[in-house]
């Protein structure tokens, strides 16, 4: 009898650790709908970002997107990294207003923007942003792609996920029916509908390219450093491996007399 007892012990840890993991799947399953695996230019060891699909979905924020999301940590020089001039950049800036202040006399004054300055909220506050958007707040769009356990593939997804409710499904007042949104009702209304952008390299705007497109364009922002972190990742392992080898043969020189 005592003799089974570690292995007792050992199948109910196996079948707690299982339970553990499998409870949060179980749990999750009425609520969210995993957002399908897409194929980006960035993923794995030697992904890069593709600059015409981040200028595009660039495209696609300013012209959509920053009605109502901010991107409060996007400075317009860092557009720079994805190809744009710094005259074009500048230009940009420019069409921005920008709160800046006190002067002098103590007061906040407006004007406009510089190549320095970050995406600035559409709303003077939060309050304000609520009140325009039904209670709802469109929070800063510049860190969500890494905010979000799925990343690019669910902004993806939630930005061509809006269709009818299915039947019998209680939309709240002023609500949209999103399959991918947590709950599946969100507040923001469907933001991109066919053609709802030109694009100047001829790309068909697709609501489909262009959920694409932003989503990648979102990648970049929340982390601008991804192509040199990659780099560095595989210099550190070309490194361990010659480390590695090194130490194999110091081994092998200082245990070859000992027989
Ligand atoms: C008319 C205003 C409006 C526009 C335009 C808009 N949004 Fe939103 N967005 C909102 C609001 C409001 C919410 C909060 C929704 C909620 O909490 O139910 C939101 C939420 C989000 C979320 C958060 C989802 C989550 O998981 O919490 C993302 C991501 C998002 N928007 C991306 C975008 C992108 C990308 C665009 C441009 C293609 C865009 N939005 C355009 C109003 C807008």
């Amino acid at each position: 009898m005592r003799k089974d007892s570690p292995m007792k012990t050992l199948r109910a840890a196996i079948a707690a650790l299982a339970f553990a993991l499998a409870a949060p799947a179980v749990l999750a399953a009425g609520d969210e709908i995993p957002a399908p695996k897409q194929k980006w230019s960035f993923d794995g060891a030697f992904g890069t970002f593709d600059r015409g699909e981040l200028q595009r979905g660039f495209q696609v924020y300013k012209e959509v997107c920053a009605a109502c999301h901010a991107a409060k940590y996007v400075a317009f020089r860092t557009l720079r990294d994805i190809g744009f001039s710094e005259a074009e950049v500048k230009a940009l800036a420019a069409t921005y207003e920008v709160t800046d202040g006190p002067d002098d006399s103590g007061e906040m004054f407006k004007r406009p923007g510089r190549p320095s300055d970050k995406f600035p909220s559409p709303f003077p506050n939060e309050k304000a942003a609520r009140a325009a958007n039904g209670g709802a707040y469109p929070l800063d769009l510049s860190l969500i792609a890494k905010a979000r356990a799925q990343g690019p593939d669910y902004l993806a997804a939630l930005l061509s996920g809006y269709s009818q409710p299915p039947a019998g499904f209680q939309l709240g007042e002023g609500l949209h029916y999103n399959k991918y949104f947590p709950g599946q009702q969100i507040a923001m209304p469907q933001p991109l509908n066919p053609d709802q952008v030109t694009y100047a390299d001829g790309t068909k705007a697709t609501v489909e390219q262009m959920s694409r497109d932003v989503s990648a364009f979102l990648m970049w922002t929340a982390e601008p450093k991804l192509e040199e972190r990659k780099r560095l990742g595989f210099k550190v392992m070309i490194f361990l491996l010659i480390l590695t080898g090194l130490f194999i043969a110091a081994k092998k020189r200082v245990w070859a007399d000992l027989k």
